[in-house]
Formats: structure tokens, C-alpha cells, sequence
């Protein structure tokens, strides 16, 4: 039988009904709540009590430290699937057939270049200009190159849409680093698979053939996989909200890219090696570090720990945290940051602020120690986690645009002046 909430206002009673989801998730439905109350509306900042939208495409238990994409599990995709299997999974609901990953990885394929004419807007920024900026403002700037892809409406136009971005930002992603390495663009080799494709483009030198590392492909194979979705984070409400205006796709995804720049979202992981190699430079006194994290006086928060949803250990951490050492073994390299890190998770672990607060290390506590290892520079982290959240931003926005759902526009409750006579300059 269905729930049913009471809500009793001044001795009204109001009845909502319960929404269940297919994993026993519980929502109060709301929807009716300012029209049946007159006016009445609720109040919850940072939405930490508010469903945005019912989704079928991730799920999360963040007690339980479970996620999901469409029904698979993270740990079984990270192992047996590769990133643009999991990208088709996202974005279409089920894992692709041969046949259908083909068509797909071909149509893909097909867009792969880039108007010539962005290298022009890639010149304009100085070489020292934030990676993520570059990439959102490239992002948009795919608008103006590909006019057909703004207004998607129909599944084709959006399937076409879609594939083109695929194809496109991984170009940009790369050119963004190789603008601020001084290297020639590259377009790429479509013989190479998606993931392989971005390291050669990354990474290849005009006077040198690129040789694919099998350990590396597969390890940022891994870590795209494990941030490709995460259901109603910052970032993805960003895009889903824009787009709820019927902005287009490129330019809900260059939103998107924006909000993930900050340290509180994608911006962690280049703040945790900042961090991190903050404390080596200090004599690496991990102790001191928790003590500053703790300390309400001391705006020091301990990076890559905590999170809005996890009150567990995030299972991405987990996967990453064993694969920073494989990587690490694999290449022969040693970097003491890991220890460091391990370190700061082993006290953090143990300490009672960190226990009765349920702050675990998350996806960005020890993803940059690969990246690092990968020689992926610091600055390029977060548009690395961008380049995984690519389809997770897509599905989630075609989704939205599928299910016919309102524009986004939370209410407020005003609290400033109440109306009063205008005062000329000589009387304020
Ligand atoms: N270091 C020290 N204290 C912390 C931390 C931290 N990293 N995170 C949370 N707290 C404390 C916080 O001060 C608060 O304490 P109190 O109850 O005494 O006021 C309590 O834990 C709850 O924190 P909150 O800020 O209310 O929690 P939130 O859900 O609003 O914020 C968060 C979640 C991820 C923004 C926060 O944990 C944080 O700032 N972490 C560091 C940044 C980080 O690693 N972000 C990456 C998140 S995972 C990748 C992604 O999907 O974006």
C-alpha cells in the first residue's frame, strides 16, 4: 500500500504522498504543497533533504557505501568493462551488444576533429590560464561551430548531439594541457581506442612515435569508469538545472565543467596533492594536519575527505586507493606523498572528530597520486574528472530532457527589507 505524509500547519491537516523508488528510497512528494497551503514552501539549503528529479540512471546508498550505474555495480564495471561501454550504459540504459558498441565507437570516430578556427579562441587565453576554464569556455564554445547540435529534441538530433561531444572533448581536454605545455595540437589517430586516443593526444611529441603504455590505458581506462556518474552532484544538478531552460547540451556541459572547477567538488583532487605536498614541505607531521582539520578556527579542511552523501567508505576510494598502488608498483615509481596520504587516512580513521562525523576519504583522496604517477599535471587533474563525468553529465541531462521535466527554479524565503519610500542621494 502506498504512503501517505501529514503535514498539520496551524491546525490544517495536509496530505503528500510517498514516492518509492525501485531500491525502498522514500520521497515526500511536494508538488502540490504551495498551491493546497497557500503559499507555504520549504527551505533547505544546500539541498541536503531535497530530491531533484526521479532517476533511473545511478544509484547510491551512501550508507551502505554502494553505487550502481544502471543496476551494474561499480566494482564489477571498473573490472570487466571499458569507459565507453560504461559511457553506452549510462546514456542509453544497458550495456551495448558488439554491434551496437561499434556503431557507437564508428559514429564517434566520425566527429573526432575540431573546427580549426577554436585554436583561434584556445590562442586567446595566456598559457597560465586554468585548465578547467579554458575547457568550459571551449565547451561552450562548440555551440557557435556546430549550430545543428544547440536545439535537440528528438532522440536523433540528440543521439547526433551526443556522439559529437563524445568525439570533441577529449580533443579540447587535451589541447587545454598542451597550450600550457607549449606542444603542437593533435588531432589524434581514430586506430586507437577512446581511452588510448586521449593519452596519445595528451601526451605524443611532434618528433617521436607514440608508444601506448598497456598500464597506463588501462589505469586511466579505470578511473574515467569510476567518475563517469554520481547522481545529483553539484556539477550534475548544474547541468540538469541549465538545461531545464532548454539551454542546449554544450552549453549545459560547459556549465557543468564550471561547477565541478570548485575544491569542494571535482577541485578536490588537485587541492589533495596540493595539500599533500604542503605537508611533505612541512616535515610531513600528518598529527598536526588532523589537528588543523579539526580546529573550527582554522579554515584548514583535510581534502579528499567527507562527503554530502557517504557516511561510508566511498567505494570509489577503495577501488582507487588499490589501484594507486598497483600503478605505482607497475611503473617502478615511489612517491612519498602516498605515504603521506596513507598517513593522514590511517589518524583520520582512527580520530573521534572524523568517526562521529562519518568522514571517510572519497574519490579524490588518492586519484591524484595516479594521475601523478601517469605524468598528468596537477592543474589538469580536475578536467581529468571531467573527462570521466562526461557521459554521467549527458545521460543525466538527456534524461531530463526526455522526461518532459520544468524548468528549474527553487523558491526562497526573503528576509530582507520590507517596502520602503526611496530616499534621494542628499538624504542617505
Ligand atoms: N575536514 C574537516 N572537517 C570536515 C571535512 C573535512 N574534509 N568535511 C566535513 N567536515 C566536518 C564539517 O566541518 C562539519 O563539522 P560540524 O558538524 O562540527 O560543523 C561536518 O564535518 C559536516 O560537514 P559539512 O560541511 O556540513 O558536510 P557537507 O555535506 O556540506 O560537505 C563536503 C561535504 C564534501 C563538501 C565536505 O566534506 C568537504 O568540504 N570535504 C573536503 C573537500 C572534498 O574532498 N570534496 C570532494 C568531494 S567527493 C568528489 C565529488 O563528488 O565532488
Amino acid at each position: 500500500m502506498s504512503k501517505i505524509a501529514t503535514l498539520e500547519i496551524d491546525g490544517n491537516k495536509y496530505e503528500f504522498p510517498i514516492i518509492e523508488g525501485t531500491e525502498k528510497e522514500f520521497g515526500i512528494d511536494i508538488k502540490t504543497l504551495r498551491n493546497v497551503t497557500g503559499g507555504v514552501t520549504t527551505i533547505d539549503p544546500g539541498y541536503k533533504n531535497t530530491g531533484s528529479c526521479e532517476s533511473g540512471i545511478t544509484f547510491l546508498d551512501g550508507e551502505k557505501g554502494i553505487l550502481r550505474y544502471c543496476g551494474y555495480t561499480i566494482e564489477e564495471l571498473a573490472e570487466k568493462a571499458d569507459f565507453l561501454e560504461v559511457a553506452y550504459l549510462l546514456i542509453f540504459g544497458e550495456l551495448p551488444t558488439t554491434e551496437q558498441l561499434t556503431k557507437f565507437d564508428e559514429d564517434i570516430k566520425e566527429e573526432s576533429h575540431v573546427d580549426e578556427d577554436m585554436k583561434k579562441i584556445l590562442d586567446g587565453f595566456p598559457k597560465s590560464a586554468h585548465p578547467m576554464g579554458v575547457l568550459s569556455s571551449l565547451t561552450s564554445a562548440l555551440i557557435a561551430f556546430n549550430p545543428d547540435s544547440v536545439d535537440v529534441d528528438s532522440e536523433e538530433a540528440m543521439y547526433d548531439a551526443i556522439v559529437k561531444v563524445l568525439a570533441k572533448f577529449p580533443v579540447l581536454a587535451a589541447w587545454t594541457m598542451r597550450k600550457r605545455k607549449s606542444l603542437p595540437l593533435d588531432y589524434g589517430d581514430n586506430s586507437l581506442g577512446y581511452v588510448e586516443n586521449l593519452h596519445k593526444m595528451m601526451f605524443s611529441r611532434p618528433n617521436k612515435t607514440y608508444e601506448a603504455n598497456q598500464i597506463v590505458n588501462n589505469a586511466l581506462d579505470k578511473l574515467l569508469i569510476l567518475h563517469a556518474d554520481h547522481e545529483q552532484n553539484c556539477s550534475t544538478s548544474t547541468v540538469r538545472i541549465v538545461g531545464s531552460s532548454h539551454a542546449g547540451l554544450y552549453a549545459s556541459l560547459s556549465a557543468g565543467i564550471s561547477a565541478l572547477w570548485g575544491p569542494l567538488h571535482g577541485g578536490a583532487n588537485q587541492a589533495v596533492i596540493e595539500m599533500l605536498e604542503a605537508i611533505k614541505a612541512d616535515g610531513g607531521d600528518t598529527a598536526k594536519y588532523i589537528e588543523k582539520a579539526k580546529d573550527k578556527n582554522d579554515s584548514f579542511r583535510l581534502m579528499g575527505f567527507g562527503h554530502r552523501v557517504y557516511k561510508n567508505f566511498d567505494p570509489r576510494a577503495k577501488i582507487i586507493k588499490v589501484a594507486a598502488e598497483e600503478v605505482l608498483a607497475d611503473l617502478g615509481i615511489e612517491d612519498p606523498v602516498l605515504d603521506i596520504a596513507k598517513g593522514l587516512a590511517k589518524v583520520a580513521l582512527e580520530d573521534e572528530y572524523f568517526v562521529k562525523r562519518k568522514l571517510y576519504p572519497n574519490v579524490d583522496f588518492y586519484s591524484g597520486i595516479i594521475y601523478r604517477a601517469l605524468g598528468i599535471p596537477t592543474e589538469m587533474f580536475t578536467v581529468m574528472f571531467a573527462l570521466g563525468r562526461l557521459p554521467g553529465w549527458i545521460a543525466q541531462w538527456r534524461e531530463m530532457r526526455l522526461r518532459k521535466e520544468p524548468i528549474g527554479r527553487p523558491r526562497q524565503i526573503y528576509i530582507g527589507e520590507t517596502e520602503r519610500p526611496f530616499k534621494s542621494i542628499s538624504e542617505r
